[in-house]
C-alpha cells in the first residue's frame, strides 16, 4: 500500500458494514456540513494520549478503556455521564493504587454510536427490515421509517458527542476528579455492600496518605496532578463518511488527524487488509486500536501492523484481543509470539466482553461475570508466560444500576435480567460489577508487577 493516502482514499476500496443510505445527495450534504463544524478534539491531545500509551507499551502504565457498547440519543443526560465518569474514576483509583502506576483513562464515549451487525437485515414475524446500526445511522424501533438510514442523525450524534465531551472535560479538570473527593465518589453505592466496604477502605488509605503529605507541609491545592485527571475519548470508527468529515490537518505538524475522538479503533469485522477501514486508519496519526479475534492469523496481523504502524511508533497501536474465555489460552500466544519475534511495539489490551456473549435461559443476550473475569485471567497468564506486558482492559460498562450481565458479587441471575435490561446493543457491566472487576484486575496487576519488580542493585545499599 504505497499508494497516496487522502482522507477519502478509502472510497476506492471495498467496504463492509456501511449503511445503504437511500438519498445520496442528502448524505453528501450532511457530510459537507459536518466538514465545516469544529473538531471535537485537537491533535495535541491525541499526541499526549499516544505518549501515555507508549508508556503502557513499556510496562510503565496501565490502560483502562470502557463505556457503553453503543451510546444512544435516548440515554443522553448529565446523570448518565456523571455516573459513568464516577465509576471510571473509582476503577482508576483502585488500579492506580494496586499497580502503583499511572492509569490511562479512555472512555468508549462521546462518539461511540455506530455498530457493525452480523446480518444487514432483521426478520421479526415475517417482516424484514434493515438491522439497527446505532443511533448515528437509524433508530432501533422496528418500523420501516425508523430503520431507514437517515444522514441527519450524524449531526445529532456530533452535537451529543460535543456536549458529552464538554461535561467530561469539566468533571476531569473542574474539581470533580480531585483525589481529595475520593470518598464522595462512593455516593452511588448500595449501602454496606461488600464493594462499598472495600472501596471505602481504599479511599480511607488514600485520604490518610493525602493528610500525611499535607502534614509534611505539602500544599495539595497547588498540585494539579492531585486535583485533576485526564480522560480521553474513543470509539469504533466504523462510519467512514462521518470520520472523513472530521479528518483535519494539524496546522503545527501538517499531519492528518481524526478529530472525532482521541483514539479510534478498527473492529474485528472490518480489519480486512485491502479494505476501506484499514485504508482510512493508515493515514491518520491518532493512537489507534485493532480488535483481534480468533479468526486473525499471525501473519495477517503482522501485515496489518506493517500498514498501520510502519515506523513502529510506540503508543500508536493497541491490539485489543477478544477471544472468549475458552479460546484465549490457545488463541492469543501465536499472536503475541509473532509480534515479539518481529520486534513490534504494541500495547496489549484485553476485551473480555465480546467473546463471552451468550443467550440466557430467559432469552436475553448476556455475559456471565465469571467468564469475563476468566478471559482477563487468561490474558494475564498468557503475557506472564510469554514475558510480555498485559497492558490494559477494554470493557463494556455503565455507571447505571442495570441488570445485563450475569453474576458478580451481588449475583444477578437469569430472572433478574428482565428487571433493568436497558442496553441498545450488548450487555454491559453495571456500576457494582465494574468496580468488582477493577478490584479483581487490580490483583492480577499486582501479581504482574511483582513478577517484574527488579531487586535493588546491591551497591544501592538499603
Ligand atoms: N492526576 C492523577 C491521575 O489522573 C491522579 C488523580 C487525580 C486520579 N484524580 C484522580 C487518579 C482520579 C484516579 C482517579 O492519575
Ligand atoms: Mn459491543
Amino acid at each position: 500500500m504505497s499508494e497516496r493516502w487522502t482522507p477519502d482514499s478509502w472510497r476506492n476500496k471495498p467496504v463492509v458494514q456501511m449503511p445503504a443510505y437511500p438519498d445520496a445527495k442528502a448524505l453528501a450534504d450532511v457530510e459537507a456540513q459536518l466538514a465545516t463544524f469544529p473538531p471535537l478534539v485537537f491533535a495535541g491531545e491525541a499526541r499526549n494520549l499516544k505518549k501515555s500509551l507508549a508508556r503502557v507499551a513499556k510496562g510503565e502504565a496501565f490502560l483502562l478503556q470502557g463505556g457503553d457498547c453503543a451510546e444512544s440519543f435516548a440515554e443522553h443526560g448529565a446523570n448518565n455521564i456523571r455516573d459513568f465518569f464516577r465509576v471510571l474514576l473509582q476503577m482508576a483509583v483502585v488500579l492506580t493504587y494496586a499497580g502503583a502506576l499511572p492509569v490511562v483513562k479512555v472512555g468508549r464515549i462521546a462518539g461511540q454510536f455506530a455498530k457493525p451487525r452480523s446480518s444487514p437485515m432483521e426478520k421479526i414475524d415475517g417482516v424484514e427490515l434493515p438491522s439497527y446500526r446505532g443511533d448515528i445511522i437509524n433508530d432501533i424501533a422496528f418500523t420501516e421509517a425508523a430503520r431507514t438510514p437517515d444522514p441527519r442523525r450524524q449531526v445529532m450524534a456530533y452535537r451529543q458527542s460535543a456536549a458529552t465531551l464538554n461535561l467530561l472535560r469539566a468533571f476531569a479538570t473542574g474539581g470533580y476528579a480531585n483525589l481529595g473527593s475520593v470518598h464522595e465518589w462512593m455516593l452511588g453505592f448500595v449501602k454496606d455492600s461488600s464493594q462499598s466496604r472495600r472501596y471505602k477502605e481504599l479511599a480511607d488509605r488514600i485520604s490518610d496518605a493525602l493528610n500525611f503529605m499535607r502534614a509534611c507541609g505539602l500544599n495539595l491545592e497547588s498540585h494539579p496532578e492531585l486535583r485533576a485527571t485526564e480522560v480521553y475519548t474513543s470509539h469504533e470508527a466504523l462510519l467512514l463518511g462521518y470520520e472523513q468529515a472530521f479528518t483535519r490537518v494539524d496546522s503545527t505538524t501538517g499531519d492528518w488527524y481524526a478529530t472525532s475522538g482521541h483514539m479510534i479503533w478498527i473492529g474485528d469485522r472490518t480489519r480486512q487488509l485491502d479494505h476501506a477501514h484499514v485504508e482510512y486508519f493508515r493515514g491518520i496519526k491518532n493512537p489507534i486500536g485493532l480488535k483481534c479475534g480468533p479468526s486473525l492469523k499471525p501473519d495477517e496481523l503482522l501485515k496489518l501492523i506493517d500498514v498501520l504502524n510502519p515506523d513502529n511508533e510506540p503508543g500508536r497501536l493497541t491490539l485489543i484481543s477478544r477471544f472468549g474465555a475458552d479460546k484465549v489460552a490457545d488463541g492469543l500466544p501465536p499472536l503475541v509470539r509473532a509480534v515479539q519475534r518481529e520486534g513490534r511495539v504494541v500495547v496489549w489490551s484485553c476485551d473480555p466482553m465480546h467473546g463471552n456473549t451468550i443467550t440466557s435461559t430467559t432469552g436475553y443476550k448476556t455475559r456471565p461475570f465469571d467468564r469475563i473475569l476468566s478471559e482477563v485471567k487468561g490474558f494475564f497468564n498468557v503475557h506472564a508466560a510469554e514475558g510480555t506486558y498485559a497492558g490494559g482492559v477494554h470493557l463494556e460498562m455503565t455507571g447505571q444500576d442495570v441488570t445485563e450481565c450475569l453474576g458478580g458479587a451481588r449475583a444477578i441471575t437469569d430472572e433478574h435480567l428482565n428487571d433493568r435490561y436497558h442496553t441498545v446493543c450488548d450487555p454491559r457491566l453495571n456500576a457494582e460489577q465494574s468496580i468488582d472487576m477493577a478490584f479483581l484486575i487490580a490483583e492480577l496487576l499486582k501479581q504482574e508487577r511483582a513478577g517484574k519488580a527488579q531487586p535493588l542493585p546491591a551497591a544501592a545499599g538499603m
